[in-house]
């Protein structure tokens, strides 16, 4: 049967909900970048995004930076810095904004104008009915934005902040589960993982969820020291010492992998027989390292410029 995933190429996932729609599909300038699976719902043209963003000159060439998998609500409104009119000269009108024969009068205010940098809304982000969003605010990964709020300074991950001006009224978890959720970044999995993840993801038990990722997060771990390992280990059979250069940074992060309680941690998951079957853990036996470090510091008095 053919694969009915929702397609993140296309402007509209559902064809039975047209007033959502994939953004990233629909926008034409190229200073919007939207990530996969971040949409906009509004019945009166959710492809109509594009209109949401105001006061966005090429001549000042700010940008608007949105991940994925962020729901955005009708009426919101990304004010880019445009908006901002000089406040320090005697006027704060913009004469050059109307071209002709005042077009040049730019020139006059153009480097010292207000700006506030590019906006940038992080991944898994939920922004309510009518926010606006003022130059330059970061909003971080896994942050809620109420209904009608006006987001004019940065907003930590993981919290739900209201109002006008839109401020933090609590952190969505603990700090333990916020970290956890920072480090595995899941919207950068592939989708099939992502599929395999969403009852975890779903998932409202804080403990179970905390418990899930530990268990992710040190497969991961493994995996990534694993290979590391493997580098070093070739690098050193081979002896040339531009491969023993490149390996130098492999090298130390497994000397302090090695010298962690992340290493014990491993060790200890490996012994009491909770990792996959499969997975692949040379760089958990402890000979292993030993002869890969004393190879490598062996190798390194030998060229003498290894340090
Ligand atoms: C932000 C939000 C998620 C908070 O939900 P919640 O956790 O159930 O919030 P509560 O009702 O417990 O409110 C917490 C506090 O924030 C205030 N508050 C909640 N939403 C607010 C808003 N949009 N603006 C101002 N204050 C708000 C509440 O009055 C309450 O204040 P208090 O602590 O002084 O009593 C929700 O209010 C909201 O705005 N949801 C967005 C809905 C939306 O626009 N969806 C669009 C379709 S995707």
């Amino acid at each position: 049967m053919a694969n009915q995933r929702p397609n993140p190429n296309e402007a509209f996932p559902n064809p039975n909900l047209p007033r959502l729609c994939f953004i990233k599909n629909v926008v034409k300038n190229p200073r919007i970048i939207i990530g996969d699976y971040t949409y906009y719902d509004d019945v009166d043209g959710a492809d109509q995004f594009e209109k949401h963003v105001t006061h966005f000159y090429d001549f000042i060439g700010d940008k608007l930076i949105i991940g994925k998998f962020c729901a955005i609500a009708k009426g919101v409104e990304f004010v880019m810095n445009g908006a901002n009119h000089r406040m320090d000269c005697a006027t704060t009108y913009p004469f050059y904004i109307m071209g002709g024969d005042w077009g040049s009068a730019i020139a006059l205010v153009k480097d010292d104008l207000p700006l506030k940098g590019d906006t940038i809304i992080g991944n898994d982000v939920w922004i309510g009915q009518n926010v606006t969003v003022m130059p330059g605010v970061h909003i971080g990964d896994g942050a809620i934005i109420g209904t009608n709020s006006v987001v004019a300074k940065d907003i930590p991950p993981y919290s739900i902040a209201v109002g006008n001006p839109c401020q933090v009224v609590r952190k969505r978890f603990d700090d333990e589960l916020i970290e956890l959720l920072l480090q595995f970044r899941w919207w950068d999995k592939s989708i099939e993982e992502i599929e395999n993840l969403m009852p975890i993801l779903s998932c409202c038990n804080v403990e179970k969820v905390k418990a899930e990722l530990r268990a992710f997060l040190q497969v991961e771990r493994i995996k990534w020291m694993e290979q590391r390992f493997n580098n070093a280990l070739a690098a050193i059979k081979d002896g040339a010492a531009v491969s023993l250069e490149s390996i130098k940074e492999d090298v130390a992060e497994l000397s302090k992998y090695y010298g962690s309680d992340l290493w014990k941690q491993d060790f200890a998951a490996d012994e009491a027989g909770i990792l996959p079957p499969d997975l692949k853990r040379g760089v958990l036996s402890e000979d292993g390292i030993w002869n890969l470090l004393s190879d490598y510091r062996e190798i390194q008095k030998k060229y003498g410029r290894m340090e």
